[in-house]
């Protein structure tokens, strides 16, 4: 379903929003590998995507040339890597423990330093100029990787990497900019859940201001944008 300009697919489950989504991440990088060239791939948090990445993990460890394969992330919160809150553990533990990508392909946010910012600074300088696919998810306020509304992330259009501060603990968290987000070949948004039914209606329906709702700021000039969504979170569109 197009809602307007907007490629939301909805799917009966999230099992199947994880499997579809998989599907299309294996033919993009195949696409963009085939001529032996690399994928830079923005890994999203939080509690959606874990059903993304065991999938990759367990139906497409020999179907995804994976030493070919960069990954980085969307957002962090500042905790350490061992702590059950962290986005890198999540996704060391459902996908990076489980299929071969290169240990130095694997740029997990830095937060060790006693400075969020100089861990943002350091991060910015690991980026790539850009990213073949950003995975996304949202909250029920509409933030989005660690973008939240009001925050002045929003308008930093020099930094790629900034420190922000959410409303829910981990309250230090580090993200990429609107700027970076939106130099993406493709954003895929993996939407899941009741919870976030009024959330995605907004953003695809009112579409408010991003600074309101900063998902609705994700809009890259020469990429494309698919929201895979399943039908619970997709109920109000
Ligand atoms: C994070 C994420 C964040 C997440 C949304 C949805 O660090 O938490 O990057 O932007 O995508 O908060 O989280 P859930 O998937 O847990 O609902």
């Amino acid at each position: 379903m197009a809602s307007g300009l907007t490629d939301v697919r909805v799917f009966p489950d999230a099992d199947a929003v994880a499997r579809a989504a998989a599907a299309r991440i294996a033919s993009l990088i195949a696409a963009k590998t085939a001529g032996g060239g690399s994928f830079f791939l923005a890994l999203s948090g939080g509690r959606t995507p874990r059903a993304l990445y065991q999938c990759l993990a367990e139906d497409y460890h020999d179907r995804i040339p994976w030493a070919r394969v960069n990954i980085f992330w969307s957002d962090e919160r500042y905790v350490p890597y061992g702590d059950p809150r962290s986005n890198y553990r999540m996704a060391k533990e459902t996908l990076l423990d489980r299929v071969p990508v290169p240990e130095q392909q694997v740029h997990p946010m830095p937060t060790e330093p006693a400075d969020p910012d100089e861990a943002a600074r350091r991060y910015e300088r690991a980026l790539p100029q850009s990213f073949d696919l950003v995975l996304l998810g949202i909250g029920s306020d509409g933030h989005t990787a660690s973008l939240f509304p009001g925050s002045p992330a929003l308008d930093q259009s020099e930094r790629w990497v900034v420190v922000s501060v959410a409303p829910v603990e981990p309250r230090v968290r580090l993200t990429l900019t609107l700027s970076v987000l939106n130099r993406a070949d493709s954003v895929f948004f993996v939407v899941t859940g009741a919870d976030k039914t009024a959330a995605l209606r907004r953003i695809v329906k009112d579409s408010p201001d991003y600074h309101l709702c900063p998902a609705v700021g994700v809009r890259p000039r020469g990429g494309t944008v698919i929201w895979w969504v399943d039908a619970a979170a997709a109920l109000a569109l």
